[in-house]
């Protein structure tokens, strides 16, 4: 009866909206999502956010979990932190949140501040809430622009593929960062 009403539901929701409003998560609804592929249209979509990342303070969403116990350097090889850093549509620490990066980011170099990014980011807003991308990839902090893979998502954002550009907005001598982040994904 449940399942029925919602898969009712759900028709009457195809017939009026797109499928990006119906999604649906059930083991069976996502095979048969996955067998229909070739006949979907991929698309692009192009997504513009700020990466708040706040180490320092008495609410930090950044913290260090672990670092290397026997070797010490400059670019803080070993250091592992996890976050759950709020997006905003905007630069300011207060306009629209649109969702949250979780996930860890660690100094993965000897020789220059690079970090290997292991990141989900969760949207929360609009079309997007609910849907999620998972990015991975290597962020050399101090260069303009760092270029990261998108390889995968959830949601309306099912097999997406793409890349991510991050540039420093700000930062402070407690190291926090404002991150600008422009996200192009071909998805289905
Ligand atoms: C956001 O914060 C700025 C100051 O940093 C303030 O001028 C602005 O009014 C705030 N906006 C909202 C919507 O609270
Ligand atoms: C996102 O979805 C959740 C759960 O469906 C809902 O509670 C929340 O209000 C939604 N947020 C926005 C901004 O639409």
């Amino acid at each position: 009866m449940g399942k029925f009403y919602k898969l009712t539901l759900c028709s009457i929701l195809l017939l009026s909206l797109s499928l990006v409003h119906c999604i649906d998560q059930d083991p069976i609804a996502v095979e048969d999502w996955f067998k229909g592929i070739n006949t979907m249209k991929e698309k692009i979509t192009n997504l513009h956010f700020f990466f708040h990342d706040i180490v320092s303070g008495n609410s930090p969403t950044a913290m260090r979990v672990a670092q290397a116990s026997s070797y010490t350097s400059l670019t803080g090889f070993g250091n592992l932190v996890m976050a759950d850093d709020v997006l905003t549509s905007g630069p300011e620490p207060n306009s629209t949140v649109v969702g949250q990066a979780q996930g860890i980011y660690a100094s993965a170099s000897m020789e220059d501040l690079s970090f290997l990014m292991t990141m989900n980011l969760a949207f929360s807003d609009g079309d997007f809430n609910g849907s999620s991308l998972s990015l991975l990839g290597r962020n050399p902090v101090l260069h303009e622009y760092r270029e990261m893979p998108i390889v995968g998502g959830s949601g309306v954002f099912r097999m997406a593929r793409g890349i991510a550009t991050a540039k420093t907005y700000s930062f402070n001598l407690l190291g926090d960062a404002i991150v600008e982040y422009n996200v192009v994904v071909s998805h289905y």
